[in-house]
């Protein structure tokens, strides 16, 4: 049997084309080493490291999850973290840096402190080789590229693929509408998207939003990307940082419970649960064009998140829980490790690959 190997594995020296996707509200720290020594790009999320420095989100229990310490030596600890736990496999890691409007200055803040940590250490330099931007302007942040990162940033339409590309970025992740978390005003979904994209740019393409196993990084090999950022997939994998009723949750779920909602910075995807419903309620209550499109003011798409419940599900209450999650959901019956799961899409990935010619192409 042919050994998968993409662009991707080329561009990053790791012997897989899968990225975990960053997932705030955790550091995924642990997720990101797993992911890492198993030969995927493991993230670190800076999403929630950033709750400290603002004021709507004072009411998330930061303190909580990331101790008393100030962000950016958070992040400096986690990388530090990441760099030992994977220092005997070598394996290549990345953070996650979101640059919406309202998170810029931690954006700023922590873009910063990747530089210095590579600076600062060369073992660092060596493996901490990827910032992926997302949720906002790709423009102001080519100058990372200056500092020997290999930058990504995630796009849900092919206009912000373009845009991507003017700014100089290295790949270009193309994120479907059925994915968790932050989405698209627009709904767009990865069947259609992903080679829309890889058409309109010169750019590499990593697919996102939907894909959990090997049939579906198959699929993505097909509609012309070089490999695949899963989000969903990894929550439920034993070592990942999410709360159990989370992992349960993503295990129970079936694909249409999920909902789309007012989120921290536009529309996010939650599983659905009474309290989701309620979110919906009150999304519809607070900003009735929500669902109509970019033109609300960006201050309304704001989620408000003592109403969201954050604290509950830092207390396990499953109806009370707002938990982000794809559609994929509904794919995802098993709690794998890290590194049973990646096993698993590779060697799925190429039985796929190498049946469709014999079985479809007929001479
Ligand atoms: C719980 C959760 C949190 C997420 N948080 C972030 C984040 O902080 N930054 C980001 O760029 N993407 C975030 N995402 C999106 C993922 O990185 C990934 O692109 C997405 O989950 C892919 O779709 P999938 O869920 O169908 O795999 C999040 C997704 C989930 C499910």
């Amino acid at each position: 049997m042919t050994r998968l190997h993409t662009e991707l594995c080329d561009l990053l020296e790791i012997p897989t084309p899968i990225i975990q996707g960053g997932m705030g509200p955790y550091k995924t720290e642990d997720l990101a080493i797993a992911a890492t020594n198993a030969g995927a790009l493991g993230m670190i999320s800076s999403i929630g490291m950033a709750a400290t420095l603002l004021p709507e989100a004072a009411p998330l229990d930061a303190k909580r999850i990331f101790g008393d310490d100030p962000p950016a030596i958070i992040l400096q600890k986690s990388i530090e973290t990441v760099a030992k736990r994977t220092q005997s496999t070598g394996g290549i890691f990345g953070v996650n840096v979101p640059v919406s409007a309202e998170f810029l200055p931690a954006s700023e803040l922590f873009v910063k402190q990747v530089i210095e940590a590579r600076n600062a250490d060369s073992n660092i330099e060596k493996r901490l080789r990827v910032l992926i931007t997302s949720a906002g302007n790709p423009t102001p942040w080519g100058d990372v590229k200056k500092h020997g990162l290999i930058w990504m940033h995630v796009v849900p339409s092919v206009y912000h693929a373009k845009k991507a590309e003017r700014a100089g970025c290295d790949v270009i992740i193309a994120s479907g509408h059925e994915g968790g978390a932050h989405v698209s005003w627009e709904p767009v979904h990865s069947m259609v998207l992903v080679p829309a994209v890889v058409r309109a740019v010169q750019t590499p393409v990593v697919a996102a939003g939907g894909f959990c196993d090997g049939q579906t990084l198959a699929a993505a090999l097909c509609l012309g990307a070089i490999g695949i950022q899963m989000g969903t997939r990894f929550i439920a994998t034993k070592e990942s940082d999410f709360e159990p009723i989370w992992k349960q949750a993503i295990l129970d779920r079936e694909e249409r419970q999920t909902l789309v909602g007012r989120g921290l910075f536009g529309p996010m995807r939650f599983l659905r649960n009474r309290r989701a419903e309620m979110l919906v309620e009150q999304t519809l209550e607070d900003v009735p064009n929500f669902y109509l499109g970019s033109p609300v003011e960006s201050n309304e798409t704001i989620l408000d998140l003592e109403r969201a419940g954050f604290l509950d599900l830092l207390d396990q209450k499953m109806d009370k829980a707002l938990m982000f999650a794809g559609e994929v959901t509904g794919r995802i019956q098993d709690l794998p490790t890290v590194s049973e799961l990646i096993t698993s899409v590779i060697s799925e990935a190429e039985s796929v690959l190498n049946e469709l010619s014999t079985k479809f192409l007929k001479s």
